[in-house]
């Protein structure tokens, strides 16, 4: 038995897109999931960060924003488990309906604006920490008089239970936060935030998560800042709010920040940007458009050691992250290799010539 969210692709597909996500939710709050029971293969492992990956595949922030799954993600196979965004207070968000599936596009918009139960509900949740990696995506609040110190108060408040930190300034969905990305207000930012790491016993990694409509010429000057703040790898990307090569006009219409398969391209091209910019030195976490083998495996090529998939998973169920699994190993014996290190960037130079 493969459970409803391994089976019931097809009735999760037929629901509306917000009622669908909570189905899944509590279906894995039930156990009925698909259990992985064999153990990953060794030459999926990687150390980075300090932390002990047994794979590289990771659920994406967004999913699990209250904390209420991590145990039963790790449990389905993923390597590595990102909850949140989550902000100081619990908010509502925008109003429903707000968020969208195209079947023919492959791809959702949402514009869920961090609805969420607020730091405190998921610390609580987090206390039991499951055995495994999970990374804690702070955020600040819609209304926040002080965004800086609500990404300062995550830190704060999450320390005890973080494997890691992702500071998102790249949620399209609430007004102005992506302002943060402009190089003085993401240099004041880390500032702050790297002190409030500083100051905490744990000190877990910090990452910083991109909007993948950045142009290209200001590229470099963040990346610089994020390097220069001592973060320890960068995440590519967010959702976007281009709609280029969308078939489903109307589905296109909505706002929000769109992902799935028209992002790949998009995503991939400014992760093996990143990567050349950092000279392949800083762990790279690659989201965006991942739905099958060949598009993680391309991800990997580009410049991510790490990967993470969200809207590929609504599409294919669960299924994927065992199929993307056999599709690295293929890879690392294609390339004579005992691990995924010599295809990491491998095509970067490649994917970051391309056309925008
Ligand atoms: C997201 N994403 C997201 N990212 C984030 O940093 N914080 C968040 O709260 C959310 N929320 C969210 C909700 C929904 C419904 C979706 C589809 C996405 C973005 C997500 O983590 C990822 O960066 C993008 O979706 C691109 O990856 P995929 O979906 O193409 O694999």
């Amino acid at each position: 038995m493969n459970g409803l969210f391994g089976f019931g692709q097809t009735l999760l597909l037929a629901l509306d897109p917000e009622r669908a996500h909570d189905l899944a939710v509590k279906s894995l709050e039930l156990g009925l999931y698909p259990h992985t029971t064999e153990p990953d293969d060794k030459r999926l492992a990687q150390r980075i960060f300090d932390l002990d990956f047994p794979n590289p595949i990771g659920m994406a922030p967004g999913f699990d924003k209250n904390a209420r799954v991590p145990r039963e993600l790790l449990g389905m196979g993923f390597g590595f488990v990102e909850v949140g965004t989550l902000t100081p207070r619990p908010q509502s968000g925008n109003p429903l309906p707000r968020v969208f599936r195209s079947m023919s596009d492959r791809a959702v918009i949402n514009r869920l604006g961090f609805n969420n139960d607020g730091q405190e509900a998921a610390l609580a949740r987090l206390k039991q920490r499951p055995a495994g990696i999970v990374g804690v995506n702070i955020g600040a609040g819609r209304d926040s008089p002080d965004r800086v110190a609500d990404y300062v108060s995550g830190i704060e408040r999450m320390g005890a239970v973080a494997s890691y930190f992702t500071v998102n300034i790249s949620s399209p969905n609430t007004p102005g936060l992506r302002d943060l990305q402009a190089p003085a207000a993401l240099d004041a930012l880390l500032q702050r935030v790297q002190a409030a790491r500083g100051a905490l016993p744990s000190k877990p990694p910090l990452l910083v998560k991109l909007a993948p409509d950045l142009a290209d010429d200001d590229l470099p000057e963040v990346v610089g800042v994020i390097v220069a703040n001592g973060a320890d790898g960068i995440v590519v990307s967010n959702t976007t709010l281009v709609r280029d090569g969308l078939k489903d006009a109307a589905f296109a219409r909505e706002a929000g920040g769109l992902s799935g398969r028209p992002l790949f391209a998009r995503a991939t091209r400014m992760l093996a940007r990143v990567y050349k910019l950092t000279q392949g030195k800083l762990p790279l976490v690659g989201v965006g458009g991942i739905d099958s083998a060949e598009t993680a495996v391309a991800k990997v090529e580009a410049g991510a050691s790490l990967l993470q998939l969200y809207t590929g998973l609504v599409f294919e169920g669960p299924a994927l992250i065992g199929r993307i699994k056999r599709a690295l190993i293929s890879a690392i014996e294609r390339a004579d290799a005992t691990d995924l290190k010599p295809l990491i960037g491998r095509r970067a130079e490649e994917w970051a010539a391309r056309s925008a």
